[in-house]
């Protein structure tokens, strides 16, 4: 395991830019360091080593590691200079974190696919073969990679060697994104196939499931580290929140629509699932009498088949809601814009942040 104490701060910042792939290469060694004491552990045990292979594989197969971006940007927003280490750490923990958010994720949405490959539970069963409980027994153990995924998170964050002062901030942030992704996924697995048009229900899910723990609370955690006070705090909550709504309204067009260049292709899995985002709640309101009863038949059923999907694109296409999303994204961009004009962050802080927004709202997949 990985506790030593060497100051890393080479190519993190210089006093114009702060080099984001710098940052996910630092917090990816991090996260290498720490697998690789997990694996050695789990191998003098006796425990099997495919569970931390399964993480490390989850780790290589990609991901934007935006929330470690975020954390380490918060920190330089709340004055981190040198010595990143803890920062670092503290950004490893959120995608260790993400991994398990995203492993259970796929298991309550019955996804198939992640980052390109099996998803872990599909993963799983197919290792099971022929053995008719299969599929329940592979989502035990996704269960069970996810959850180790979080106690280690956790761990990288209980050995981040934060100052003392500072622990009780740090860890508190990090409790309070838990509970609220854990609510804000209860909410999208409860409310999922009751087809309702409430767009403000809709974006009472995103709000917790996804904008405290994607942008808010990554934020909030790096300047946590460096110290910040309330009001630098309450700053990051003023540009978080509207760009991690945006966020999992592109998440939403995407998974329904597909990338702009096809990289990503049209999934369907929240059209099959019923998910209750803010495209179909919009859909739902804008639609005639007719189209909305159809959007209701269609959505929702595990059988949905592509031309079905085609056909409730296109409602969501003509009542306007998928444009009407665009705008939703659109405005919370311009008001992070907004909140940076007037925060007076450094120059370089306010570059990455500028960068990420970007990130946050056109991502592709
Ligand atoms: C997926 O998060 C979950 C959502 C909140 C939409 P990301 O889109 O950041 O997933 P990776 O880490 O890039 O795979
Ligand atoms: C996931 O939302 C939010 C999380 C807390 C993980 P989605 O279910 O829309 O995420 P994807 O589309 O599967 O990545
Ligand atoms: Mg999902
Ligand atoms: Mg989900
Ligand atoms: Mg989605």
């Amino acid at each position: 395991m990985q506790t030593s104490r060497e100051p890393v701060t080479s190519g993190v910042v210089d006093s114009q830019a702060i080099d984001l792939r710098a940052v996910q290469s630092q917090v990816d060694a991090v996260l290498d360091g720490f697998l690789a004491g997990k694996a050695c552990a789990a191998a003098g045990r006796g425990h099997p080593p495919e569970v931390v292979q399964t993480v490390r594989d989850f780790l290589a197969a990609g991901g934007k590691r935006i929330r470690a971006q975020l954390c380490v940007v918060g920190w330089h927003a709340a004055g981190g200079q040198g010595d990143a280490t803890s920062a670092l750490r503290v950004a490893a923990a959120l995608e260790l974190f993400v991994a398990f958010a995203l492993i259970h994720d796929d298991i309550m949405d019955d996804s198939a696919r992640r980052r390109g490959r099996p998803a872990v539970h599909r993963a799983l069963r197919a290792r099971l073969g022929a053995d008719e409980r299969a599929e329940r027994l592979g989502a035990g153990g996704a269960l069970l990679v996810g959850n180790l995924a979080l106690m280690w998170a956790q761990e990288l964050l209980h050995t981040a060697q934060l100052e003392p002062g500072r622990q009780r901030l740090v860890h508190g942030l990090f409790d309070a994104m838990l509970e609220e992704v854990m609510y804000g996924q209860y909410l999208d697995v409860m409310g999922t196939g009751c087809g309702a048009d409430d767009v403000e229900a809709a974006l009472r899910i995103i709000r917790y499931k996804t904008a405290g723990a994607t942008v808010e609370r990554p934020l909030q955690l790096g300047a946590a580290v460096a110290g910040a006070g309330a009001a630098e705090m309450e700053v990051l909550t003023r540009l978080g929140l509207p760009l991690g709504e945006a966020f999992q309204l592109r998440d939403d067009l995407l998974d329904v629509f597909g990338g702009p260049d096809g990289v990503c292709a049209p999934g369907s899995g929240d059209l099959r699932e019923g998910k209750r985002t803010v495209l179909l709640a919009l859909g739902l309101r804008r639609a005639g009498r007719v189209e909305r009863e159809r959007l209701v038949r269609l959505v929702g059923r595990a059988d949905l088949a592509e031309r079905g999907a085609a056909e409730a694109r296109r409602i969501l296409r003509d009542t306007g809601a998928r444009e009407r999303t665009e705008q939703m994204i659109t405005s919370r961009y311009e008001e992070v814009l907004q909140v940076l004009d007037g925060a007076g962050f450094p120059q370089a802080v306010d570059r990455a942040l500028r960068d990420l927004a970007v990130t946050a709202t056109r991502y592709t997949s």
